[in-house]
C-alpha cells in the first residue's frame, strides 16, 4: 500500500521506472502532452503524460484528475535541472485513488480570513508546507542543541494551580471540585526544580497567555522552550542565549535552502546573525528612543513600536539587559548594584520582530523571594514548593524562554503568527 518511491529520493532512481503516490498540485496541457504536478509531502514531481506514451484510457484521466485529487503513477525518472525538483517523470501509467471535487482553495488569491477558515487544508499549500518544514527543523536544532551540551530535558506541567507570568493573561478552569487551576503560562518553575536535581534542563511544550491584545505578535497557545542552568549568571545566561540563536539561524539556513527560497526569504539577513550579539543596558534602549524622537517614560515597558525602534540599530538581535524590576516578574533577582534594576534580558529580534527570547537571573535568597511574592499579591501557600528550593541548597541559577513561533516567524520572514503554527490560537479567531 505505501509508496515505494518518494519525490525527495528520485535521484536514486533515475532511467528507472518508479511508483508514486501523492495529490495534483496544479495542471497544464498543451496539446498532446498534459503536466501533472503531484505534491506527496516529501516534493514535487513534474509527471509528463505524452499521449503516444499512454493509453487513451490514462491520457483521457489525465485530463479528468482535478486538483487536489489523489492517484498513483508510474513512469521513468529522467533529471532535468530546470524542472521543479529537478526530475521529471515520463508517465506510463496512472490510477485514479480518489477524486477531489471542487476544492476550495483555488490557485486564485484568497483573503486571509478565508484562508483561516480553511487552515485543515490550507497547510497543504506551498507556502504553508515550506514554513511547516522550517519549523520541524528549528525544532530539532533546538533539541540538538541542549541534548548535545549536557542538558536533560524535563518535561512542565500543562495544568498548574498558580501564574508565573503575571496573572492578568491566565487562562482558568474548574479542576473537579476542588478549586481553580490554570493552563500553564511557562515551565520555568519547574524547571527550576529540575536545575536544582539535573544541573542544567529545558522544558519544552504547549504554553498559553489569555492575551487580549489582537497583535501579530501574540497567540494565546504558543511553543516555548526554556533551559534553566543551575550556577549560571546573567552573563552566562547571555552567552547561552547567543549561541542558541546562533547555532538555530545557522542550521536552517544550511538545511533548509529550498524552502527559505520558496518563502523568498532575503537571507543575507540571516547570514548576520552571529556572534557577538549587541548588548545594551534598557536606559540605553531609552536612550535610542529618546534619540529617535519617542517619548518614553522611563520604568514603562517597552512595546512592539519600540522593540522595533531598538532593534532597526543593529543588523543582528540586540540583547537588552537590567529593567526596571518593576515591570517584570517576581522571580527575578535584583541587580546588587542598582536594586530598582532586574537581572533580566529580553532578545530582540532584526527587521521588527520584536521580542523573541525573555529570561533573567534568578532570586535565590529564601527571604527576599518570600518578599517578592507578597509584593505581588501572590498565594504564599502555592509557592512552598519553589520556596523549598531556596532553603534546600540554593545556588545562583538563570534561563530563559524562547518562543518558538516569533522563532519561526522572523526566520520565514512571516507577516503574522498565525502562519508559524499548524493550528493558531488567537483572541479573535480560531482555526479548526
Ligand atoms: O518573556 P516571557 O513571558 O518569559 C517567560 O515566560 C519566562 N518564564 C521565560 C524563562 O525565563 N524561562 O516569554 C518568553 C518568550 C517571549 O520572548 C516570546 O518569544 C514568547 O515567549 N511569547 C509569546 N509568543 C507568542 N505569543 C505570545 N502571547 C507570547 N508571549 C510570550
Ligand atoms: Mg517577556
Amino acid at each position: 500500500m505505501r509508496p515505494s518511491v518518494y519525490i525527495k529520493d528520485l535521484g536514486e532512481h533515475v532511467g528507472k521506472e518508479v511508483s508514486l503516490k501523492g495529490w495534483l498540485y496544479h495542471k497544464r496541457s498543451s496539446g498532446k502532452i498534459k503536466f501533472l504536478i503531484m505534491r506527496d509531502g516529501s516534493g514535487y514531481l513534474q509527471c509528463v503524460v505524452f499521449k503516444g506514451n499512454v493509453s487513451p484510457e490514462i491520457f483521457e484521466l489525465a485530463d479528468k484528475i482535478t486538483q487536489e485529487s489523489s492517484f498513483e503513477v508510474k513512469g521513468v525518472v529522467r533529471e532535468d535541472k530546470r524542472a521543479i525538483g529537478g526530475y521529471e517523470l515520463d508517465v506510463t501509467d496512472l490510477n485514479l485513488i480518489s477524486l477531489s471535487q471542487d476544492y476550495p482553495i483555488t490557485p486564485k488569491e484568497h483573503g486571509i480570513e478565508f484562508l483561516i477558515d480553511h487552515r485543515h487544508l490550507w497547510v497543504r499549500s506551498k507556502k504553508q508546507v515550506a514554513i511547516l518544514k522550517i519549523r520541524h527543523r528549528i525544532v530539532k536544532a533546538i533539541r540538538d542543541f541542549f541534548d548535545s551540551r549536557g542538558f536533560t530535558l524535563f518535561d512542565a506541567p500543562i495544568i498548574t494551580p498558580n501564574a508565573c507570568e503575571g496573572t492578568s493573561t491566565l487562562f482558568e478552569m474548574d479542576y473537579f471540585d476542588l478549586g481553580k487551576a490554570y493552563l500553564t503560562q511557562s515551565g520555568q518553575l519547574y524547571a527550576e526544580s529540575g536545575a536544582m536535581a539535573l544541573g542544567k534542563v529545558y522544558t519544552f511544550g504547549p504554553t498559553f497567555r489569555a492575551e487580549k491584545s489582537k497583535t501579530r505578535r501574540h497567540l494565546t497557545e504558543f511553543w516555548m522552550v526554556e533551559p534553566e542552568m543551575a550556577f549560571y549568571d546573567l552573563n552566562d545566561n547571555m552567552d547561552l542565549a547567543e549561541e542558541f540563536l546562533e547555532y538555530i539561524v545557522q542550521t536552517v539556513l544550511e538545511e533548509r535552502k529550498e524552502e527559505l527560497k520558496e518563502l523568498e526569504r532575503d537571507t543575507s539577513k540571516l547570514e548576520k546573525v552571529m556572534r557577538p550579539f549587541p548588548r545594551i543596558t534598557y536606559d540605553e534602549a531609552v536612550e535610542i528612543l529618546k534619540k529617535n524622537g519617542v517619548d518614553f517614560k522611563w520604568g514603562d515597558d517597552f512595546g512592539g513600536a519600540d522593540e522595533t525602534i531598538i532593534s532597526e540599530q543593529f543588523d543582528r538581535p540586540v540583547m537588552v539587559h537590567r529593567y526596571p524590576a518593576e515591570v517584570k516578574a517576581f522571580y527575578m533577582k535584583r541587580d546588587p548594584e542598582n536594586p530598582k534594576l532586574a537581572l533580566a534580558v529580553d532578545v530582540l529580534a532584526p527587521e521588527g520582530y520584536g521580542e523573541i527570547i525573555g529570561g533573567s537571573q534568578r532570586e535565590d535568597d529564601y527571604d527576599t523571594l518570600i518578599s517578592r511574592i507578597k509584593e505581588h499579591n501572590l498565594p504564599q501557600g502555592f509557592f512552598e514548593w519553589y520556596l523549598d528550593l531556596r532553603r534546600y541548597g540554593s545556588v545562583p541559577h538563570s534561563g530563559f524562554g524562547l518562543g518558538l513561533e516569533r522563532t519561526v516567524s522572523w526566520i520565514c520572514g512571516l507577516e503574522h503568527l498565525r502562519e508559524a503554527i499548524p493550528f493558531p490560537r488567537m483572541i479573535y479567531r480560531n482555526t479548526p
